[in-house]
């Protein structure tokens, strides 16, 4: 198995549910890779300083709420070279119109109209890359990611077509709840971290102020704890943040809360979250303390991941008839 995290902005309750947590029971049942994304975070311009931060803080949330680098593979994306090598080869088998048709790429150049660049754009060849070194068979991932992961097959298989079989077509895993974490001001959108708005709940944010945009979370006038995403989403998204934090199932947890008020499963909410996130924010703190050890822990982590993903593109160049390998 294999995933990644974009190392932008500070992770979102919608990375730990649809993600971070998910991935937890993954390295005990797989042989997991898991990076950060850093090459793909500066599609959007970053500030060094930021940035730099963001991908260590990334490091320290996955290890926080439960990856343990002596049993998963962890590393930045950057730190294996061969990341960016594959990814330029795949541009080559990725058309224009498929990467014209990605939801990600459309939302993003309406978000940064002023810097349609062409990483931008290309991004999805190189997330094909990042999966395709790993040969794995599964990628867990939230339902927004989905497009990305079926371009990925599709790159595989017309690479597979030409050159005879050399990447593993791999599958999308996504959460059977909270694959889609919406906002909590607009559950017609998914909760994103490059939301800075009172809609997204940040990892980092303190414990009054996730008690505060849970208490704001927009529901509806119907009054009436039943799980129904279709006619009330915003409660359904409250059910669904609730169950995942709890191991329950949103139906299981509307019977539990059955009643006239939505007041109670707020409250509830709150508490799982709570009770869910501070722990994890005080490891995040401990381990943000000593940046030399998680350059130690990424150092061991991408000298694994290269291992697996120079044989890969040594393969690839072979088959293709570079020189030099
Ligand atoms: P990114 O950084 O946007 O999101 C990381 C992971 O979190 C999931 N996610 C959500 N899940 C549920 N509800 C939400 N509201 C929500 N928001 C985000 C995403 O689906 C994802 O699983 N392109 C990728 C990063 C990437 C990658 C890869 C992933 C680069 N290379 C290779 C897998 C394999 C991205 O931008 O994810």
């Amino acid at each position: 198995m294999l995933s990644g995290i974009q190392a932008s902005g500070q992770p979102s309750l919608g990375n730990l549910l649809g993600a971070l947590i998910p991935f937890n029971q993954y390295q005990n049942t797989h042989n997991f890779y898991v990076f950060m994304a850093d090459h793909h975070a500066i599609t959007v311009r970053q500030d060094p300083k930021t940035f730099r931060e963001n991908t260590y803080a990334l490091a320290a949330w996955y290890i926080a709420s439960g990856l343990n680098p002596d049993v998963c593979t962890l590393f930045a994306q950057s730190h294996v070279p061969a990341h960016t090598e594959l990814g330029w080869i795949l541009n080559s088998f990725t058309q224009m119109g498929e990467l014209e048709r990605m939801t990600q790429f459309k939302d993003k150049s309406q978000q940064h109209k002023q810097n349609i660049n062409a990483g931008l754009f290309t991004y999805p060849a190189l997330q094909a890359a990042d999966i395709l070194l790993y040969h794995p068979h599964e990628v867990p991932v939230g339902e927004d990611q989905r497009q990305h992961i079926e371009l990925t097959r599709d790159i595989a298989t017309r690479f597979n077509g030409i050159y005879g079989d050399t990447f593993t077509v791999p599958k999308a895993v996504i959460p059977k709840v909270a694959a889609r974490v919406k906002d909590l001001q607009d559950p017609t959108k998914k909760m994103s971290k490059s939301n800075d708005s009172i809609g997204t709940i940040f990892l980092l944010d303190n414990a009054k102020t996730i008690e505060k945009k849970l208490k704001k979370a927009v529901t509806d006038t119907k009054e009436n704890v039943i799980y129904d995403p279709q006619n009330q989403a915003g409660l359904a998204n409250l059910l669904e943040i609730y169950a995942t934090l709890t191991n329950t199932t949103p139906q299981q947890a509307a019977e539990d809360m059955a009643g006239p008020q939505y007041g109670p499963v707020k409250k509830a909410v709150i508490d799982a979250a709570l009770t869910t996130i501070i722990p994890i924010q005080e490891k995040y703190q401990t381990l943000m303390a000593d940046k030399a050890e998680l350059d130690n822990i990424l150092a061991k982590g991408a000298a694994k991941a290269s291992l697996k993903a120079n044989q890969t593109l040594l393969n690839v160049k072979q088959k293709m008839g570079y020189t030099g390998v």
